[in-house]
């Protein structure tokens, strides 16, 4: 057998996923192979365990075919609450935590927060404890990102602080397994276990169902892996235990993947393609929160306004997909499903109370409906993110980004038209291959003609696997891009402080998330444009007993009066407490 046993699965979208997910699992088998053992194989102490033995044995027997036949046939309606049936090379009782502490640590974006919760709560039903003591770990995870090189530069750095931990661990301990779930583990492979041979596990964005099987493969001291891609997983059965949440707010996962294929970005190739989670899970995750009385969801997906849920037969006519004017895709045109405008009613409907946001949306996928439904539903806010990337068309071209800057502004005319008061935030990318300093002068101009609220502002960088990697040329030297990105940064700040101004003398509708972390006087919140609101904690009147003077609370609906704005804080005095029907607040 080959050292590096590796099983190319074919996945069908029941069970195994689609024939052009075809990815790999790697079980890798170190004992067996004395070409290996010397960086990779186990500790002495852990040689001398029969029982890890025995054990290593029925792994090196391995998964039959059969095995894998058997998993094709069943389609993957599990129920979260139910530990997997073992496969025959590990015992129930090895697929179980036995009480091994967790340490999860998070990088990247808020996919990767939720992901962190998917993780744990799979863990934890396998009968694992979570810890946020380093010390204490028996178990560490990495939920990595591989979106731009210095994200993954951090893992890297953070690998070798915790190598020093594993080679430091007293014998008398369960020795410490290391694994990387998320983008990194599917965007290197192999590579990361080869390069770092104390990882132990790695799982891709659509393998943590295997983490209990993986971390038991691990506790017999071999690497263990699986970075399948799918084309249906979307976790709708597994409650993401909302440990991050705030008492206010929480994230509700309603779509993975992308399929937009923009040249620069590699999301498509770590988190595989576009699928939507059924309306009917969503919904009930969101009954739940608003039963646990938060007051706000934001509904999440890497192009959450693509959502298109085709889960059920009657789901699927042939309606085309409205776009927004001006703008194409990359792929051939999708029809049917239950489209966005659709979920955004259903979930803004659960409880008024609730403040509704989405992110990260494509700015393709704002046809007249959802517009229509977020200027007429009070609780789902008007703010609205609008990646622009570049200000130029001839780089809009080059990213493959599908529309002009023309189509874009008119985009955003439309918008505010339709949403008046509606905030606008966008993400930019300075230094893009081939990008002129008059196509930089194009992007400083577009931002100074909308004039954002907020600004997501990256430098370019490089990924292998994209379209810009195979086709373009990395051609703008760092340090242009860096002073590039230093005055689209500027200019943001200058226009946002001017847009974030109109607010002052304005009564805001506050959402308080708790105590201001620079003084223990004021309270912060949030405003319906997601702007952070400080104000002085103070005695008020609540609308709704009069006479009656309290305190806000987190979770509490206030009246804010603004008083001074900056590019990134509104604040002001406290007014009433209120409740989202009852506020005519606004200007
Ligand atoms: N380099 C720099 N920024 C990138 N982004 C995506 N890929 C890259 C890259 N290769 C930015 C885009 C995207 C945001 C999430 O990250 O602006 O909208
Ligand atoms: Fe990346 Fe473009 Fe997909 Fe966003 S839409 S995740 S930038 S490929």
């Amino acid at each position: 057998m080959h050292p590096l046993q590796c099983v190319l699965q074919v996945q069908r979208s029941l069970g195994w996923g689609p024939l052009a997910s075809v990815s790999w699992l790697t079980l890798r088998m170190c004992r067996a192979h004395s070409s290996l053992s010397s960086t990779m194989c186990p500790s002495p102490e852990r040689q001398e365990d029969g029982a890890r033995k025995d054990f290593s044995s029925r792994l090196a027997a391995g998964p039959t075919f059969q095995h894998f036949l058997k998993s094709a046939s069943a389609p993957q309606e599990k129920l979260s609450s139910e530990v997997e049936d073992p496969p025959p090379y590990l015992t129930m009782d090895e697929l179980l935590g036995r009480q091994r502490k967790v340490y999860l640590e998070t990088y990247g974006c808020q996919m990767n927060v939720n992901d962190t919760e998917i993780a744990w709560s799979i863990l934890q039903k396998s009968g694992y404890l979570r810890t946020s003591n380093l010390q204490e770990a028996d178990v560490i995870l990495l939920v990595t990102c591989s979106i731009r090189e210095k994200a993954e530069q951090t893992i890297w750095n953070r690998l070798h602080q915790l190598k020093a931990l594993k080679t430091r661990r007293p014998r008398s301990r369960v020795p410490l397994r290391i694994g990387i779930l998320g983008c990194m583990a599917e965007r290197l492979k192999e590579e990361i276990l080869n390069r770092e041979k104390m990882v132990d596990i790695l799982a891709g964005p659509d393998a943590y169902r295997d983490l209990p099987r993986l971390l038991a493969v691990a506790e017999s001291g071999q690497q263990a892996a699986n970075v399948l891609l799918s084309l249906d997983e979307t976790y709708a059965d597994v409650m993401p235990v909302q440990t991050s949440a705030s008492a206010t707010s929480a994230f509700v996962s309603i779509m993975r993947g992308c399929d937009n294929m923009c040249s620069y970005c590699i999301v498509p190739f770590t988190r595989g393609r576009e699928r939507s989670r059924p309306i009917a899970s969503i919904l009930e995750e969101v009954k739940k929160l608003s039963e646990q009385g938060l007051k706000e969801v934001t509904l999440l997906g890497q192009n959450v306004n693509s959502f298109r849920d085709n889960s059920e037969v009657q789901f699927n006519n042939a309606v085309p997909t409205n776009l927004s004017r001006g703008f194409t895709t990359n792929y051939k045109t999708k029809q049917g499903g239950l489209r966005f405008a659709h979920l955004l009613d259903q979930v803004s409907r659960v409880d008024p109370e609730m403040r509704i946001r989405f992110t990260s949306p494509h700015p393709k996928d704002f046809p007249d409906e959802v517009l229509q439904l977020i200027h007429e539903r009070d609780n789902i806010c008007k703010q609205i993110h609008l990646p622009a990337q570049s200000g130029s068309s001839r780089v809009l071209e080059a990213m493959r980004r599908g529309y002009s800057r023309e189509a874009y502004v008119e985009l955003v005319h439309h918008i505010r038209e339709s949403i008046p008061g509606v905030s606008l935030s966008s993400d930019f990318i300075a230094g893009f291959c081939g990008e002129t300093e008059e196509d930089h002068v194009q992007t400083v101009s577009l931002l100074r003609e909308v004039q954002y609220n907020m600004g997501f502002l990256f430098a370019y960088s490089m990924r292998q696997k994209t379209r810009a990697y195979h086709r373009l040329k990395d051609d703008v030297p760092e340090e242009v891009k860096l002073r590039r990105l230093e005055e689209l940064i500027t200019i943001f700040r200058e226009e946002a402080t001017k847009a974030n101004q109109t607010s002052v003398g304005c009564t805001q509708l506050v959402l308080v998330e708790g105590l201001s972390k620079r003084s223990a006087t004021d309270l912060c919140g949030r405003n319906d444009g997601n702007l952070k609101v400080i104000f002085p904690d103070a005695e008020m009147e609540d609308v709704n007993n009069p006479g009656l003077r309290v305190r806000a609370q987190p979770g509490d609906y206030v009246l804010v009066k603004i008083t001074s704005a900056s590019s990134q804080t509104l604040r002001g005095h406290v007014l009433c407490r209120t409740t989202l029907r009852d506020s005519s607040a606004y200007c």
